[in-house]
């Protein structure tokens, strides 16, 4: 079909609560770089860290990109293509996810996407589906098999099983044959957790979520310490964070003295960055990771890393081809219109709804 030259789309032009959030019928279709193709959206999903960006998370990063359009992950079709683009036919139904910092992202009718970045949609699951898996599914596979290594009977703890980005590592590493998964899950996600990713009773811990910072994921952590005391975890993946209570280091404790690793998707990278400027926060950054790793090897012998998601064709490949093979179910998803994005940003936050936020235009 035709392409308009303007479209619809939900802009924030200055970072704040959820009424920042406006949608616009004049914004310009994005152009199209050689590698890169125009997907009209069929679903893109509300994050967190669209949440957080629209707060003013990382603002020394995002501001330059103002006026943002956020939305991370897209399910859609192709409808034009860049000089270069070949891989899909004008008409392709495609998924993926794009950069942390792509300023024009899929909560809108257009995106642009690099093509490198898209897989064939899984003809199974629908465009709501589909748009909530691939930033969250790339954010675990980055962080298990990139950064940590997890190896073929290995064992896997998670803690925030109860995520997406939690549910879809469990399910990740159990397709690369993990020899055990367990996690802590927050109390209302735990009946959730337990169907979907029939993750055994005494292999989930739950914390109360209302307490999450204030001790409660450190204690449930603990309990799990002295369970599994006599046998360590390979890999600890920890979706949390370390708030005040250094969860970090009982999540260490758990882990093989020598070969274990500790991944956090809570780094510090983008709060330094907020604070201190792109340059100095960066660099700071940098001293604050190595002073970590040197503090877990001494104290706990451990190696500890943060990770951070990136786009890997391969990857999304793979993640296309267990979605079709039926080894990767999607997360429950609660379709929004792209009309209400405001509303979906309140319902992000609150993580009072069922599911995954998907945004339809
Ligand atoms: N470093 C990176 O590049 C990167 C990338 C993506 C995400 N992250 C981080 O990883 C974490 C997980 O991200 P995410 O996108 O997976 O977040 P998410 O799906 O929104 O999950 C966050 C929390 O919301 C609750 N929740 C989620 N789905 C639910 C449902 N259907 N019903 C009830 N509660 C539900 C769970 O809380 P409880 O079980 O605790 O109650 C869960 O731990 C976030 O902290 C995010 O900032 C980091």
């Amino acid at each position: 079909g035709r392409v308009p030259s303007t479209m619809r789309a939900a802009v924030v032009r200055a970072f704040g609560g959820p009424e920042v959030v406006r949608v616009a019928t004049d914004v310009p279709v994005p152009r199209l770089a050689p590698d890169e193709v125009l997907v009209r959206v069929a679903a893109a999903s509300v994050s967190p860290l669209d949440a957080r960006v629209r707060a003013g998370y990382a603002r020394a990063l995002y501001a330059p990109m103002l006026p943002l359009i956020l939305g991370r992950d897209v399910s859609g079709e192709v409808v034009a293509r860049g000089d270069n683009a070949r891989a899909f036919p004008i008409g392709a139904q495609v998924f993926g996810a794009l950069s942390p910092v792509q300023p024009r992202g899929a909560h809108a009718e257009f995106v642009a996407v690099t093509e490198a970045h898209l897989a064939p949609k899984p003809k199974t699951w629908t465009h709501a589906q589909a748009a909530a898996v691939p930033f969250a599914a790339l954010t675990a596979w980055r962080a298990l098999f990139t950064d940590a290594h997890l190896k073929k009977g290995e064992r896997l703890l998670i803690n925030g099983l109860g995520s997406t980005v939690g549910g879809l590592a469990a399910q990740l590493a159990r397709a690369k044959g993990a020899a055990a998964v367990a996690g802590s899950v927050g109390k209302r996600s735990r009946a959730r957790v337990a169907e979907s990713l029939g993750i055994e009773n005494d292999h989930m811990w739950t914390y109360d979520e209302k307490n999450a910072r204030d001790g409660s994921v450190l204690k449930s952590l603990n309990a799990a310490a002295e369970h599994f005391a006599w046998e360590p975890f390979d890999v600890a993946l920890d979706l949390v964070g370390d708030g005040k209570k250094n969860s970090e280091r009982t999540l260490a404790r758990l882990l093989r003295r020598g070969q274990g690793r500790l991944v956090t998707a809570h780094g510090d990278l983008a709060r330094l960055v907020g604070e201190f400027g792109v340059a100095r926060g960066a660099a700071a950054a940098s001293v604050e990771l190595a002073r970590k790793k040197v503090l877990f090897r001494v104290n706990e012998d451990v190696s500890y890393t943060w990770s951070v998601m990136r786009q890997d064709a391969e990857a999304m490949r793979r993640i296309g081809e267990y979605a079709c093979e039926g080894v990767l179910i999607p997360p429950r998803v609660e379709t929004m219109a792209l009309a209400d994005a405001a509303d979906a940003h309140r319902a992000t936050e609150a993580g009072t709804t069922p599911g995954k936020i998907v945004l339809e235009p």
